[in-house]
């Protein structure tokens, strides 16, 4: 067997701040040490876990002080669940370190002066702020350290979250304070029927089993979808649970279920059978409605979206004589959202199906100024794209976490709008993505919304106006 090797002990050292993905900093010999699971002010005692030449990573093996800046968690599975990692901070700390890491990405990768930057907008909602959350099942439960101590028998079967970095081991989440009712009452229901009638939970090793993943989706209409993703038919199995769903929460308004034997989780390529009720929900917001269906990406804190989408659409300036490009567009929620304000707007996203749901967002709020377009931002963000609509007066961009694609900025730098409003949830890549762009723009306003509290990731806005 190969010895782990084991590194050096640092004796009581203070954490000093907070930094990306969540962990937390300490400088020790002029390294800096990455710690996860402690708080800014704690004095702890760190057990090296892993040595670079730039810095180290480590973890607390004993506390001799806890910092000021802490509070009670409110979740049993705190610690452990791969969500909500900031429970353990107070609000004011967790906005002050979201508005910190904007704010070090632009001045450091982004290169632009972030003084005159808007301090972030807080949610009012610090829990049940979700409308959706997807839930795995396993046979491979995880069980705690004093759980396994005790000699107890568990039952291995599990319906949950992940525990962090480990995607075998899944929580059996008990209460989850992300969703708003009925989100708890349906998952611990379906893992009760599961258990009850024996079905089979997904190996996530050996990548086999019955019941995979649950999706449930909470609108802001009172509409509820539910998605049930099952490893293989069984087809009596199969109908069985979804009667056994509607008959149980008669609230649903559209059940499907989808039938997924590939190596992972996604679904956007499979066929996603609606078993009963409407193929879709609505959200709303201003007077409009959305419809997103099963596959469709909608911001999934539908309050907090609204504040994001005003700012956004307060930093395109709108008159409604501009020609308004929408990047990334989703089910088209913000092209529909500003359209009133513009004379055209262009959307453009990957996932096909949601660009049919932007079409008919359009439709159903008789909007008649849009035009949609499915394909990858690289290939269809082109000279016959622009040739076809005009060129654009405004550009709204809101790319998945991974930014632009680097052919997407070129096309922005060569059609050099004269205004980009760049709507981000990865301060890093935003920041990377400004900085290409800073050959022809100059940043304008900055603004962070946080849409997740209890969590370390932030939302932020940029005006870029054209040098
Ligand atoms: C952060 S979401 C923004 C959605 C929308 N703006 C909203 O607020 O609801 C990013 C969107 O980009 C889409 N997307 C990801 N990669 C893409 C690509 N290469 N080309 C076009 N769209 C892409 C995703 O499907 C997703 O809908």
């Amino acid at each position: 067997m190969v010895k782990k090797k084991k590194f050096e002990l640092i004796p009581q050292v203070r954490i000093e701040e907070m930094v990306a993905e969540g962990k937390c900093l300490v400088r020790y010999q002029n390294l800096v040490v990455f710690v996860k699971d402690v708080a800014p002010g704690d004095v702890v005692d760190l057990q090296v876990t892993k040595k670079r030449k730039s810095y180290l990573e480590a973890k607390a093996v004993k506390f001799h002080e806890y910092s000021d800046v802490r509070v009670q968690p409110f979740c049993e599975h705190f610690g452990v669940c791969g969500g909500c990692k900031w429970q353990h901070i107070g609000y004011e700390t967790q906005l002050f370190y979201k508005q910190k890491q904007v704010k070090d990405n632009l001045e450091r990768i982004g290169k632009v002066a972030t003084a005159d930057m808007l301090p972030i907008l807080p949610s009012d909602q610090l829990s049940y702020y979700r409308n959706k959350l997807e839930f795995t099942f396993s046979n491979n439960r995880w069980l705690t350290y004093e759980q396994i101590k005790s000699g107890a028998e568990f039952d291995r079967n599990a319906l949950g979250f992940h525990i962090a970095q480990r995607f075998d081991k899944i929580i059996d989440v008990q209460h989850c304070y992300l969703q708003p009712s009925p989100s708890n009452e349906i998952r611990l229901a379906v893992s009760e029927y599961a258990r009850v009638n024996n079905l089979v939970f997904f190996d996530l090793i050996r990548m086999e089993g019955f019941l995979r993943n649950l999706i449930i989706r909470t609108a802001n209409t009172g509409e509820l979808m539910v998605i049930v993703q099952l490893g293989r038919e069984e087809e009596e199995n199969r109908i069985a649970l979804l009667n056994f769903l509607l008959e149980k929460f008669p609230q649903i308004t559209s059940l499907h279920y989808v039938i997924n034997t590939k190596g992972n989780e996604t679904f956007h390529d499979l066929d996603v059978v609606c078993y009963h009720g409407a193929p879709y929900i609505h959200e709303s917001m201003e007077g409009l409605r959305f419809r997103v269906g099963p596959k469709s990406f909608y911001q999934t804190n539908s309050t907090q979206a609204y504040e994001l989408y005003k700012l956004t659409r307060e930093f395109a300036d709108l008159t409604g004589k501009e020609n308004v490009y929408d990047l990334y567009t989703g089910a088209g929620t913000i092209a529909n959202f500003v359209a009133r304000q513009a004379k055209q707007v262009i959307g453009v996203e990957y996932v096909p199906s949601a660009i049919e749901d932007a079409k008919i967002n359009s439709e159903i709020n008789a909007i008649t100024n849009t035009h949609f377009y499915a394909g990858d931002m690289k290939d269809v963000l082109n000279d016959e794209l622009f040739a076809k609509h005009g060129r654009p007066d405004v550009i709204i961009t809101d790319p998945p976490r991974a930014g632009m694609h680097p052919d997407v900025i070129k096309m922005l730098l060569e059609v050099h709008a004269p205004k980009i409003v760049y709507v981000s949830c990865n301060p890093a890549t935003q920041a990377r993505d400004v900085e290409m762009l800073s050959e022809k723009y100059t940043v304008t306003k900055i603004q962070p919304v946080d849409m997740f509290p209890q969590t370390h990731h932030v939302e932020n806005i940029v005006q870029l106006i054209a040098k």
